[in-house]
């Protein structure tokens, strides 16, 4: 099947439709573009689950803050649209602002609890206009399952929340996080990056490795990993840690002492940049 691109809410339901009528099952990859390896891992994964597989890409402005960088981030369709098509994607729904947030827009869906702390606290507004989007999308696309990327480790838990409490008829599937060979978690915004800078966000990813060790050794004090953490980060130029917490998995919540599945989360500008990357500790599906 050649793939297809549509910017048409209405024609992107009809194709969704058809789909389902034949008998296919559909599976979502919900992006912002300028794709890397992380989203390509999605899409491969959405490959294997389904007959039809369907993509997005929109800049979703609700889920920028005013400050930041929706103006600036990443875009290249035609690039994009030759990477999508190597994996074997089927539709790319590919809408403008008009077509998402018309005139008179005003219905929002606001996940509580898992979105208070982390990126909640310092990103107010971003997980309403997250739900908001992905609550349209997947009205618009109709899939059975939509993959995210254990990257947002918070943007998925409230999916997964929101899925739940509102009883939308779909699956909601994690996948690991995709790194550069040194270890940089992959993310659009690290073409932000110059040479220097790029050196100093590995800070993260080397520091959860430095965590995990002590993990791994028997520590369990939150505060004590957490001091090392930061120190490391710290000691990078360019730095400036924007949160380093241990939270449960479920709650998001932090916790001072290691005992179930944990998260230690990290938001880190790297001087304009802002980076997230997180370790599990004492997930047995996960190394
Ligand atoms: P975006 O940042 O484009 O990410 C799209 C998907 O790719 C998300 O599920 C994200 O977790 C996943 N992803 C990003 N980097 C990854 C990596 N290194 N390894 C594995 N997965 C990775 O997240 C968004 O867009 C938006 O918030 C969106 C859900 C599309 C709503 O607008």
């Amino acid at each position: 099947m050649e793939m297809k691109t549509i910017s048409s809410i209405r024609e992107m339901q009809l194709f969704s439709e058809a789909a389902r009528n034949a008998g296919q099952k559909i599976s979502f990859v919900p992006t912002m573009g300028y794709f890397h390896d992380g989203h390509l891992s999605l899409m491969r994964e959405g490959r294997q689950r389904a007959d039809c597989l369907a993509i997005s890409i929109y800049v979703n402005p609700t889920q920028f803050g005013p400050t930041e960088d929706f103006e600036n981030y990443p875009r290249n369709l035609e690039r994009d649209k030759a990477l999508a098509g190597d994996v074997g994607v089927d539709v790319i729904f590919y809408p403008d602002n008009k077509e998402m947030y018309p005139e008179h827009y005003q219905t929002y869906v606001d996940v509580e609890g898992v979105t208070e702390n982390l990126c909640g606290m310092s990103r107010p507004g971003h997980f309403r206009g997250v739900t908001t989007v992905c609550a349209k999308l997947f009205n618009i696309v109709k899939p059975h399952c939509a993959i995210f990327g254990k990257k947002d480790f918070q943007q998925l838990a409230a999916i997964k929340r929101m899925v739940l409490d509102l009883d939308m008829d779909l699956d909601i599937i994690g996948m690991p996080i995709v790194r550069e060979p040194d270890g940089l978690a992959m993310s659009s915004r690290n073409v932000y990056l110059k040479t220097d800078e790029r050196e100093a966000a590995l800070s993260l990813s080397r520091s959860l490795k430095i965590a995990k060790e002590m993990y791994d050794k028997g520590e369990r004090d939150v505060a004590a990993i957490l001091s090392v953490v930061r120190k490391y980060i710290e000691r990078h130029p360019h730095t400036n840690i924007d949160y380093a917490k241990i939270c449960d998995t479920t709650t998001l919540k932090d916790i001072g002492h290691i005992a179930g599945e944990s998260v230690l989360a990290l938001a880190v500008k790297i001087n304009r940049t802002r980076l997230i990357d997180n370790y599990v500790f004492g997930n047995r599906l996960e190394v």
